[in-house]
C-alpha cells in the first residue's frame, strides 16, 4: 500500500494507495495467456458481482473458494500494484479484473450499469472509502462525475471505448447490471457458455445461490468487511449497499436527472449501442 493519494496516469486519475505508475505499466503491458478472463468494468457497475459469479461457476457451483479467499485474491485487479504477487501464485485459467480503458486485449466481461445508479453509488462509495477524494455534496459530486473528473475518469469515455471498439476483441461478451438483477439465472448461461465452462441443473442453482445480494452481502470474502475501518469505514456505508436498480431516482432531484439526460444524450450520441436503461 502506497501513502499517495492520487496517481495519474495517461492523463487519469487512479487511488493512490493501490495504484503506482509501475503498476499501470504492468498493467497496459500485460502478456495474457489464451486461458485468462478479463472482467472490465467503470467502478460501481458489477465488479465484485461478476468476479462472485465467475468464480463460483469456475468451481461448478462450489462456493468455497468464494467464501474462503477474498476477491482480490481470486480475480486481482491488474493495475493495482499487489497484482504480480497474486499472479505468481496462479497459473492456468486466471480471472482478472480491471477498470482501465479499452485498449487491452483478452477474453473480456464487460459489465456496464445505468450511469445514473453507478454515479448514486460511487456517491455512497467516496463517503465509505478513505482513499477517495472528499465526494463533496451530491450536486458537487455529479458535476465532477459528468466532467469525467473522478478516479477511474469519464464514464462515457469507458464505456464507449470498450463498447465501440468491442469488434477488435476476438473474445468479448457484454453484460449489464440490469439484465444480472432481472434474470440473473439467464445471465449465468450465457456467462457460462462464454467460458466454455457448462453446468449442470444444481451446479447452476448454486451458482445462482452464492451471487445473490443476500448471500454476497454475507460473504466477508466479497463485502470488504475484512478491510480496516479507516479504509473502509461500513459505518459511513456499506459496500454492499442497495443492489437495487433504478434507485437513482431516490438521489437525484427533477433539475439534476434532465441536466443528466442533456449531457448523457448528446456525449452518447456517437455510441454504437443503444443501452437497457435507455428502453426500461
Ligand atoms: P449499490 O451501491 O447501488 O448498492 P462494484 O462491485 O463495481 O464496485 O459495484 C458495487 C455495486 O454493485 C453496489 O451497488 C453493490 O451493492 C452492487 N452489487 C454487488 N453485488 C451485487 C448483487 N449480487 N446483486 C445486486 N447488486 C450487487
Amino acid at each position: 500500500m502506497t501513502n499517495k493519494t492520487s496517481e495519474t496516469f495517461h492523463g487519469i486519475t487512479f487511488p493512490g494507495h493501490l495504484h503506482t505508475q509501475d503498476s499501470l505499466h504492468y498493467a497496459t503491458h500485460f502478456k495474457f495467456q489464451d486461458t485468462d478472463t478479463l472482467i472490465v468494468t467503470y467502478p460501481k457497475s458489477g465488479t465484485t458481482w461478476m468476479q462472485e459469479i465467475v468464480t463460483v461457476m469456475s468451481c461448478k457451483g462450489d462456493a468455497v473458494r468464494a467464501q474462503t479467499q477474498p476477491n482480490w485474491n481470486r480475480a486481482p485487479w491488474l493495475e493495482q500494484y499487489y497484482c504480480p504477487d497474486v499472479l505468481n501464485a496462479s497459473q492456468e485459467n486466471r480471472i482478472l479484473t480491471t477498470h482501465l480503458p479499452y485498449n487491452l486485449l483478452a477474453a473480456v466481461i464487460y459489465v456496464a450499469r445505468n450511469p445514473k445508479d453507478v454515479a448514486v453509488s460511487y456517491y455512497y462509495f467516496h463517503k465509505m472509502a478513505k482513499f477517495l477524494p472528499e465526494s463533496g455534496t451530491f450536486s458537487e459530486f455529479l458535476s465532477a462525475f459528468l466532467e469525467g473528473t473522478v478516479h477511474y475518469g469519464s464514464w462515457f469515455d469507458h464505456v464507449k471505448g470498450w463498447t465501440n471498439n468491442a469488434r477488435n476483441i476476438h473474445n468479448f461478451l457484454y453484460v449489464t447490471y440490469e439484465e444480472m438483477s432481472r434474470t440473473l439465472r439467464a445471465s449465468l448461461e450465457r456467462v457460462s457458455e462464454f467460458l466454455q465452462c457448462p453446468l449442470v441443473e444444481e451446479e447452476l442453482t448454486s451458482t445462482l445461490k452464492s451471487c445473490s445480494f443476500s448471500s454476497m452481502k454475507k460473504n466477508c470474502m466479497v463485502n470488504y468487511s475484512l478491510i480496516p475501518q479507516e479504509i473502509m469505514d461500513h459505518r459511513k456505508s456499506k459496500f454492499m449497499r442497495k443492489g437495487k436498480i433504478g434507485d437513482w431516482v431516490n438521489t437525484f432531484s427533477e433539475e439534476q436527472s434532465c441536466t443528466f439526460d442533456a449531457i448523457y444524450t448528446s456525449r452518447m450520441a456517437d455510441s454504437s449501442l443503444t443501452f437497457v436503461w435507455c428502453n426500461p
